[in-house]
């Protein structure tokens, strides 16, 4: 049951009508509380570090425990490398155990984004490695604390966002086995109230015959979710809200409990926020009970 490759989960979640949560776990903290979630809400699951965590947790240091909690769990488990931007992190990851990468052309030009996105592809494919790609670019505002920030003027513009006929082309060109889309999403925290571009999303799934991928899914609404998986999202990439929200909680613990305040005590609540944010996205994506 476990290690299931990221394109059958995501082929069942297509058919099926649901997203696949994808949590970025840059520790065993939240390695654990994810784990614990989805096997309590039986639910289907990856697991991802993104290149852009490498400073905070070396990759060569978090795979070995991504590989054990996959190949342990008693759920369906992938794990990803997220928003690979190097040739040479897409190579280490499928090395070290990933049964699937991501890889972000999306800052080059069309072409060069193509070229690259095949190359990984055609390696993976050695490796039996699931490929993510992305055409267009989901921002990352600065006002929304996202890392690697883009200026904020970007946020509202639309020419950022996926080309349904060239998502079609680039599909097929490359070979991914699924596609992260931009129709109106952000990294980070969303200042202004979410306006995303349902039409066009359809029409992208119209055009393309893989299952879709949302990043930036952080403080979207459920109608939000519920009519982007209604129109092609299989995976939901989540981090930002269960970074912030364990923080506030300990806070509010650590003012509570002043003395002698054990690291043991904090990691374990830790865990249980994070499981617990983990349950509520899932049955907001409609995963629990699909494992
Ligand atoms: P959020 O910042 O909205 O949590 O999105 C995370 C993400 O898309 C990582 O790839």
């Amino acid at each position: 049951m476990p290690n299931v490759p990221m394109k059958e989960m995501l082929q069942d979640a297509a058919a099926r009508g649901y997203a696949v949560p994808c949590f970025n776990a840059i520790n065993l903290d939240m390695i654990r509380g994810i784990i614990q979630a989805a096997e309590e809400e039986n639910s289907p699951v990856i697991l991802c570090h993104a290149e852009i965590h490498f400073k905070y947790t070396p990759l060569e240091q978090i795979a070995p425990i991504m590989v054990a909690a996959m190949n342990n769990a008693k759920v369906p488990v992938s794990i990803l490398l997220d928003h690979g931007k190097s040739f040479s992190a897409t190579m280490k990851a499928m090395k070290l155990g990933f049964n699937a990468v991501m890889f972000d052309g999306s800052e080059y030009n069309y072409e060069d984004n193509v070229q690259r996105t095949a190359e990984v592809v055609k390696i993976a494919r050695e490796f039996d490695v699931s490929v993510e790609g992305e055409l267009g670019y989901v921002t990352r505002p600065v006002s929304g604390g996202a890392e690697g920030a883009d200026d904020d003027s970007i946020i509202d513009d639309t020419s950022y966002y996926t080309d349904p006929e060239q998502a079609g082309e680039f599909v097929e060109r490359t070979g991914v086995d699924a596609l992260a889309v931009a129709f109106g999403t952000v990294h980070g925290v969303y200042l202004k109230k979410p306006n995303l571009d349902i039409h066009r999303l359809g029409q992208i799934r119209d055009n393309v015959a893989v299952p879709l991928v949302m990043h930036g899914g952080s403080g979207l609404s459920e109608v939000d979710f519920s009519d982007s998986i209604h129109q092609g999202i299989a995976k939901i990439n989540y981090y930002t809200n269960m970074a912030l929200k364990v923080s506030d909680k300990l806070r509010e613990q650590l003012i509570e409990k002043q003395e002698h305040v054990f690291y043991h005590d904090i990691m374990m609540s830790t865990i249980h926020e994070f499981s617990e944010d983990a349950r509520q996205v899932m049955r907001m994506f409609g995963s629990h009970q699909k494992a």
